[in-house]
């Protein structure tokens, strides 16, 4: 018996291992929350109705800063993300490394009941997230600040019967649930509705996230 995985969702997860993530981490918190103490000036100013309660926003240009963390941040994303497509793509090794990528990467900064209600990443191919903290964990509210990815097939679970509502593994009806780890980098891609389950937590949640545009040049 042959299985084929038909309209399968890629998400890509790679673990920065601790003796790296950690101090990386800590240098980009310490630059964020300067950033943030500054007031308005690196803050996004876009209304979005999928915001709610004490989150943090930054500009959507957080690799233009040159500092040596965030260029590392930034490196490891692009090197992770061509991996990334090397595997799920048909795209040949000269072409992966010719790729244009055209990043817009922002930080979240999440205190005390911020929540993001579902939303997905317009115009842009790919998105991810990079956890620098996961903020508080707190036992008797293990959502806290968890992700809620939900599957874009929106008619899949129309009849859960015996046959269909035990499936495993990629073929799976529902959410797919994303708590975080410093260090760990996702990738999905940004037509995928998402969420962020309301934090609660005495300290704070911050990660990294962008979305990303790709274009292979010409003769490549
Ligand atoms: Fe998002």
């Amino acid at each position: 018996m042959t299985i084929l995985g038909c309209f399968t969702v890629p998400v890509g997860e790679y673990q920065m291992e601790a003796a790296k993530a950690a101090p990386l981490c800590d240098k980009l918190k310490k630059i964020f929350f300067e950033k943030e103490s500054l007031g308005s000036t690196f803050k996004n100013k876009t209304y979005r109705s999928t915001q709610k309660g004490n989150i943090f926003e930054s500009t959507f240009d957080i690799f233009n800063w040159h500092d040596p963390a965030i260029d590392e941040l930034s490196d490891h994303i692009r090197t992770h993300l061509k991996l990334f497509l090397g595997s799920i793509t048909t795209l040949n090794p000269l072409q992966i490394n010719s790729l244009k990528f055209n990043f817009h990467p922002w930080y979240h900064i999440t205190r005390n009941g911020g929540r993001q209600g579902m939303h997905n990443h317009s115009n842009s191919s790919w998105s991810g997230i990079f956890c620098i903290d996961p903020g508080e964990k707190i036992e008797s509210m293990p959502d806290s600040g968890v992700v809620y990815f939900h599957d874009p097939r929106a008619n899949a679970n129309m009849y859960e019967d015996d046959g269909l509502k035990h499936l495993k593994g990629e073929f799976a009806h529902g959410v797919m649930r994303i708590e975080h780890v410093a260090g760990r980098l996702l990738f999905f891609p940004s037509y995928l509705y998402h969420e962020i389950f309301p934090y609660f937590g005495k300290t704070e949640r911050v990660v990294v996230a962008f979305n990303c545009r790709i274009t292979l040049p010409e003769n490549s």
